[in-house]
């Protein structure tokens, strides 16, 4: 029974959860969102808003109490109050079990080789000193990965170490994991998604180009640029991993296509995914949509990727920070197949995720000139700069 009384509680109230709300609010099903504070994207299109720490076991036990269902916009939450909800006859997904490996890169990286998924080589180390001393060692030489196994996201965390010098300057303290540089030819990410019934559905890789500076995805685009085959192998992949962890909602798998044509699994976020946005506007399902499918048990919907899309991440001006304004949305408002999503963050920094802007067009150079233009027209700046 198709039931919109039913309570969806969602741990994190960034632009994930606000999108996701969006979706939702499409079909009547009421969100819940636990955050910091209701000025966060999510706040502003929740049904009902919760203050607290999603990282705090009461206050995620006290949160999913009166919920249905539970979900997450970050990985970063307390899984063991989630394991709690779980006793106690709530809907969790994804599955608390799969969100601890996750969590950290060392678990992550070891469950992959258990399961023979293709993944770079890696060694764990307790801190860096002894990650120090198996290069000096000769056992591990530069240039590598260093990754800490906890509390990475958007690029921090990790670390390319090339040189002697980057070794004394970028090595990072703490549990780590030294990762084999993989000789990538390009980035690949395939957002997976799989309901309580077992069906699985892919949507098509999307290719990802990266800042150099703020070692945020700058670019993305849709279909990947690469043969039948090796998006068949992807999406095969990324079906493999989604079953392998259990997961029931969406599950995006960011891959390695190497230069001599292999495919590495670098990373899982159980969740939307920035490699999903796009599909707001140049797939019949949104990648949000299909996140609720999976969670509620509904048939998953179909993603063809009906025209290319490229999407790219408007991030906060370097050098401006304070309450935010936008320049040039208009001029980008005026072409044709440029969807502008803004999150609604008050302050911007330099290289903050403030929203994206997805653009359509029949061919892939055309939608990434248009990007393009996009990227050069559309700033994102503090008033008071
Ligand atoms: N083994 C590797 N070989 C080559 N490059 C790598 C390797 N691991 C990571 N990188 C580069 O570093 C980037 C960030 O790494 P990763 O995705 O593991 O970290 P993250 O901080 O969790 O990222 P994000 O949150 O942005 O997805 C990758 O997208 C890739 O460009
Ligand atoms: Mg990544």
């Amino acid at each position: 029974m198709f039931s919109t009384t039913q309570k969806i509680g969602i741990l994190g109230g960034g632009q994930l959860g606000k999108m996701l709300c969006l979706a939702a609010a499409d079909w009547d099903l009421k969100t819940y969102v636990l955050d910091a504070s209701p000025d966060y994207p999510a706040g502003q299109v929740c049904t009902g808003f919760t203050a607290g720490d999603f990282n705090k076991y009461d206050d995620v036990l006290a949160f999913g109490l009166d919920k249905d269902i539970l979900t997450i916009e970050i990985e970063h939450v307390n899984t063991e109050a989630l394991r709690e909800l779980e006793r106690l006859g709530k809907t969790v997904h994804p599955a608390p079990r799969a969100l601890d490996i996750i969590k950290d890169k060392g678990l992550q990286k070891e469950f992959y080789l258990q399961h023979d998924i293709p993944t770079a080589r890696h060694e764990l180390f307790g801190n860096e000193k002894q990650l120090k001393k198996a290069i000096e060692s000769g056992k591990w030489s530069l240039p590598l990965v260093q990754k800490l196994c906890t509390a990475g996201y958007d690029g921090r965390g990790v670390a390319i170490l090339r040189t002697a010098e980057d070794l004394e300057r970028k090595l990072m303290p703490g549990v780590c994991i030294a990762e084999e540089l993989a000789p990538i030819r390009t980035e690949l990410a395939v957002v997976a998604a799989r309901n309580a019934a077992g069906d699985v559905s892919v949507f098509p890789p999307v290719e990802m180009d990266f800042h150099p500076e703020a070692n945020l995805v700058e670019f993305l685009l849709c279909p990947a640029r690469v043969s039948p085959l090796v998006a068949a192998e992807a999406e095969a992949l990324a079906e493999k991993v989604i079953r392998t962890f259990d997961i029931c909602g969406l599950l995006a798998v960011e891959m390695f296509l190497t230069t001599d044509g292999q495919l590495l699994v670098n990373e899982v976020a159980p969740r939307p995914h920035n490699s999903g946005h796009h599909t707001i506007d140049s797939a019949p399902t949104s990648q949000f949509q299909q996140h609720l499918r999976a969670i509620c048990n509904f048939p998953l919907g179909p993603t063809v990727q009906q025209m290319p899309a490229v999407m790219i991440n408007l991030l906060g001006e370097p050098g401006h920070k304070g309450p935010v304004y936008y320049e040039g949305v208009e001029a980008c408002l005026a072409l044709e197949g440029v969807y502008i999503h803004l999150y609604g963050k008050a302050l911007t920094s330099p290289f903050r995720k403030m929203g994206h802007a997805t653009v359509t067009a029949a061919t892939a150079e055309e939608a990434i000139q248009k990007a393009q233009f996009v990227k050069n027209t559309l700033k994102v700046k503090a008033t008071n700069n």
